[in-house]
């Protein structure tokens, strides 16, 4: 059991309007931290007022990129308890992310004992209505201030808290995509298989073109601009009349825990899930010959975004008549109602919040 100090704020803030929620705005009163140092090992945990972070202005992080975080969500149970929704699922990637980016990967007992005694002060901060949650991001910055380009013998990881409605403005209705031919989110040997801060810097400036263009999201391809990779900052998956098809994890590819659990659900529910390369003119040919029945994104902000609509080189191709199919419907109601505890966790996904 980790030492985790605790210095709590005299001064406790006014928990936000629910109905105003939005996503990642209102961030709760305690953060929990835990610093790192080469020879000396993780020393100095806490939970402490929610604040900024001392940090020299030669610190790894900001010249060189050492950033790495998760997205995770925190659900009221029934019985008024707080439940996680597959931890270990996170914890192991954000290990395996600091592996890629030569941090030192947080303990797996020192992340989840953290996180809990967190979520245990933070109580009040969970949001019990239907489509909100407690968002929690786990992040590990490498600190040590030094210009010379080796890894960071310094590593703070640290959590922090956000109570969230829905991800997009317009709520959980279809999205319109631009289908990115240009900007290249990831190359194999890359970083895009981890959470890498790095990803989401390189996926900007797309996003915004898309958006100037009146689109939601871009549709990620790969380095030859044909296999489609991701969309937005989401996996993404297509209905076809006689499999669901989502992108294998080629190595530019982020290993989504919401991915996982949609393909567990569709094959629980007898879909044949097939994971394998599909190129963006495989995707229109099923369109045009009426063989795309849906498609959707996957991720731990949005859960399940469906997608109304792509337009690539100028066309725009509608996806179930611009409508949520009701395959997305149907898997948005079975994994919100598992991470509210509504339905039986028949796959084991739950985690109730153990305060030490
Ligand atoms: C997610 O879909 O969970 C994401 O990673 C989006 C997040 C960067 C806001």
């Amino acid at each position: 059991m980790n030492l985790i100090e605790r210095r709590l704020t005299t001064s406790p803030k006014v928990l936000p309007d629910v109905s105003q929620l939005g996503f990642g705005q209102h961030f709760s009163d305690h953060w929990f931290y835990s610093k790192y140092t080469k020879g000396k090992g993780w020393h100095e945990s806490a939970i402490a007022p929610y604040g900024p972070i001392p940090l020299d202005p030669a610190a790894s992080v900001l010249h060189y990129g050492q950033a790495l975080f998760e997205g995770m969500k925190a659900f009221v149970q029934p019985n008024g308890k707080i439940s996680l929704f597959r931890p270990d699922f996170n914890i192991r990637r954000m290990q395996m992310g600091a592996e890629r980016l030569c941090l030192e990967p947080p303990p797996a007992d020192l992340f989840i004992e953290g996180l809990e005694e967190l979520i245990a002060v933070e109580t009040r901060w969970v949001p019990k209505e239907d489509n909100c949650a407690l968002y929690i991001r786990p992040t590990l910055i490498g600190t040590e201030p030094f210009l010379g380009v080796r890894p960071s013998r310094e590593v703070l990881f640290y959590i922090i808290l956000s109570p969230v409605g829905t991800y997009y403005s317009k709520g959980t209705a279809p999205v319109r995509i631009w289908v990115e031919d240009v900007a290249l989110r990831a190359a194999p040997g890359g970083l895009g298989a981890t959470k890498a801060a790095a990803n989401y810097a390189a996926g900007l400036q797309a996003a915004v073109g898309a958006k100037d263009k009146g689109y939601d999201q871009v549709l990620w391809l790969d380095v030859e601009r044909e296999g489609i990779e991701e969309v937005g900052t989401m996996n993404v998956f297509f209905v076809l009349k006689d499999e669901v098809v989502t992108p294998a994890l080629n190595g530019s590819i982020l290993a989504g825990c919401v991915r996982d659990s949609v393909i567990q659900i569709l094959k629980h529910e007898g879909m044949k899930v097939s994971e394998r390369r599909i190129t963006i003119h495989e995707l229109i040919e099923h369109q045009k010959s009426g063989n795309l029945l849906e498609a959707f994104g996957t991720g731990t902000a949005a859960v399940i975004s469906p997608i109304g609509e792509i337009a690539y080189k100028g066309s725009p191709y509608y996806i179930s008549k611009g409508e949520t199919g009701s395959v997305s419907r149907s898997l948005l109601k079975t994994i919100s109602e598992i991470q509210r505890g509504l339905a039986p966790d028949i796959f084991g996904w739950m985690r109730p919040v153990n305060p030490r």
